[in-house]
């Protein structure tokens, strides 16, 4: 979910409603505002996405007001309804407040208050907290007493902004796992569950810690501990702007976040290799000598992310031949993984805030592993809580379906396999040094390949009424099959998956049927070439099936030919650098093809970008 809050001269509607805009990739099944004004509290809430509540507020425009709180909503507790949206009431009006997260107490809570004579109206979880901080409130006369007095009942996850109508001029918060930050104003505070918020208004951020609560007024912000205890915090400068958030002329995010790859590509490497070849991360805070040391990766990730930790695997293991695990954050810490100081767990994540993979982060530094993270967002939870992390310079992310952070997060493993085979020294020592250069070479290649999109769309135009497309590849272009796929059912609601061409004569051949689409990733002919061969008699056995082919290859492969209904070239690139290049096609076919549909891109149903519950 995401959450606003405002404190200033501005009107805090317009000012709220504006971040809401920017956040609505957090969640878009309600939203809703509250503003202060008149010594009373007036609130809208509506159901649907935020143009819905936009409208609600032209028809019946709340009365103006400096102080408020907003909210957009991924159900968790409750449908989305009008009356599961937030903000929530007390029953006296007086306070409104919003919530990200789940309240595993609620029901207890709920029934105590119930005893005590409150009438509670809604099927959420948060209610539950507007009558708690109303009636600590009322005893203790200190709106940020009351939240920490509620702070300390609550169990679970919870981030919360309040207001309450005898305190005009404040605007209180507190963080437990999901991210707040305070976005410092000249005479002007904000409060939001990302800097792109309030990005439009001030660089000026300040992240709170775990179970902090905060106090937000024009002229300054007083942080401290649940127990009530000043807190330490520290300002730091957003280093891009408003502008990196807009479409820039793009239909939608989504296509605009395609065309940005090469530069995505080329930002991530950008300062990281010298002129000899060699890797330079110094900003991964683990000593070389404890990189040494470590002998098992385990890498941890969810969605997206997950399918770049897949091909990282290959990476990993080919260059630095230590041992290498990709695991589902969500299943990872269940299944008691073997962990100790040796392990090294890389963690990948966009938002760096996925409740799953966190979670995964936790339990491995409990084991006493190393964390590293690969993240896109500055300052988010998940580098902090890592002993190290190397960041992806994607610039924001704002379709839910992710892109350019997956191309980046691909270059950022092959940055921590390569450096981890530089520090430790493997047989691979001058394959690694002519992989870094062609490495740099990559950006130059995505940005051929977006140049060649044309029958790509076309042919996903042509799909449009398909229910079913598979997609298959052998050895890394397995992931990127397993992404093709997750791209279509995220994007244009079709039955989709990826599978490893071995795998298919061992059930997946029985889905098989006359004109069926199937993606094939074909692997470069050179270098490895029995991969090659064997995905060359695969895509002859689905033909034969009756399949409609559609084969992913290499510039001057020309063995896929007679078997391909359609085909889509890709520059020729070392193996394990292929899915940079192979990725994009489908990215564009998942796009169009949705587009044809009818549906939205850049928020489809049911998702959000940034999951911040388990
Ligand atoms: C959500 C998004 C996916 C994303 C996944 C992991 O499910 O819808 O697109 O891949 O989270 O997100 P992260 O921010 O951890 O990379």
């Amino acid at each position: 979910c995401g959450i606003v809050g405002y404190v200033g001269a501005q009107s805090a509607q317009d000012v709220v409603v504006a971040g809401l805009k920017r956040l609505e990739y957090r969640g878009y099944d309600s939203a809703g505002v509250a503003v202060l004004a008149d010594g009373g509290l007036a609130a809208a809430r509506k159901a649907g996405k935020l143009l819905n509540l936009e409208k609600e507020l032209k028809d019946r425009p709340l009365p103006g007001g400096n102080t408020g709180i907003g909210h957009t909503r991924w159900a968790t507790h409750g449908g989305p309804t009008d009356a599961n949206a937030h903000p929530h009431l007390d029953n006296a009006g007086r306070v409104a407040v919003v919530h990200n997260g789940i309240i595993e107490n609620f029901a207890g809570l709920r029934e105590e208050l119930a005893g005590r004579g409150h009438d509670l109206t809604s099927e959420t979880d948060t209610e539950v907290v507007a009558h708690l901080l109303a009636e600590a409130y009322s005893s203790s006369g200190d709106p940020a007493e009351a939240m920490r007095q509620v702070c300390r009942q609550l169990e679970g996850a919870f981030t919360l902004v309040a207001v309450h109508a005898d305190e005009p001029d404040v605007v209180v918060g507190a963080r437990r796992n999901s991210p707040l930050v305070v976005g410092v104003g000249e005479g002007e505070m904000f409060l939001a569950s990302d800097v792109a918020a309030f990005i439009a208004h001030t660089r000026d951020a300040i992240e709170l810690g775990q179970d902090q609560v905060v106090e937000l007024r024009r002229e300054g912000v007083t942080v401290t501990g649940f127990d009530g205890r000043p807190a330490d915090v520290r300002e730091y400068h957003v280093d891009w702007d408003a502008s990196a958030a807009e479409k820039g002329g793009y239909a939608s995010f989504m296509l605009k976040e395609i065309a940005d790859q090469p530069k995505a590509v080329a930002d991530t490497l950008l300062g990281r290799i010298d002129g000899s070849g060699a890797l330079h991360l110094d900003e991964v805070r683990i000593p070389p000598s404890v990189l040494r040391e470590v002998d098992k990766v385990v890498v941890v990730a969810c969605g997206t992310a997950f399918h770049a930790g897949m091909i990282a695997k290959y990476a990993i293991e080919h260059w630095t031949r230590l041992p290498c695990e990709t695991e589902l954050a969500s299943e990872f810490r269940y299944r008691d993984p073997i962990l100790d100081q040796r392990t090294l767990v890389v963690a990948i994540s966009q938002s760096g805030e996925t409740m799953d993979t966190l979670m995964a982060v936790r339990h491995a530094r409990e084991q006493g592993a190393k964390v590293l993270a690969i993240c896109n967002t500055n300052e988010s939870t998940i580098p902090r809580e890592s002993d190290a992390v190397l960041y992806t310079h994607a610039g924001p992310e704002v379709a839910v379906a992710s892109t350019k952070a997956f191309l980046t997060q691909l270059v950022a493993c092959y940055l921590v396999a390569l450096y981890l085979g530089q520090v430790r020294g493997t047989k691979w020592g001058d394959e690694i040094r002519t992989v870094v250069r062609q490495l740099s070479e990559m950006s130059g290649a995505v940005e051929r390949v977006l140049g060649t999109m044309e029958p790509v769309r076309e042919l996903a135009r042509s799909l449009a009424s398909h229910d079913t497309v598979l997609f298959v590849g052998r050895h890394v272009g397995y992931p990127v099959a397993m992404e093709g796929a997750l791209k279509l059912k995220e994007l244009a609601y079709m039955h989709a998956e990826g599978f490893a061409a071995g795998e298919l004569k061992h059930g997946p051949i029985a889905l098989i049927d006359e004109g069926l689409p199937v993606v094939v990733i074909a692997p470069s002919p050179r270098g490895r070439s029995v991969l090659h061969d064997k995905i060359v008699s695969n895509i002859q056995e689905i033909r034969a099936r009756g399949a409609r082919t559609v084969v992913i290859a290499e510039e001057g492969d020309e063995e896929v030919v007679p078997y391909a209904d359609h085909l889509i070239r890709i520059p020729a690139t070392p193996t394990l650098l292929q899915p940079l290049v192979a990725t994009v096609p489908l990215q564009v076919f998942a796009c169009e093809l949705a587009t044809a549909r009818g549906n939205e891109v850049d928020q489809p149903r049911n998702l959000a970008k940034s999951v911040t519950v388990e």
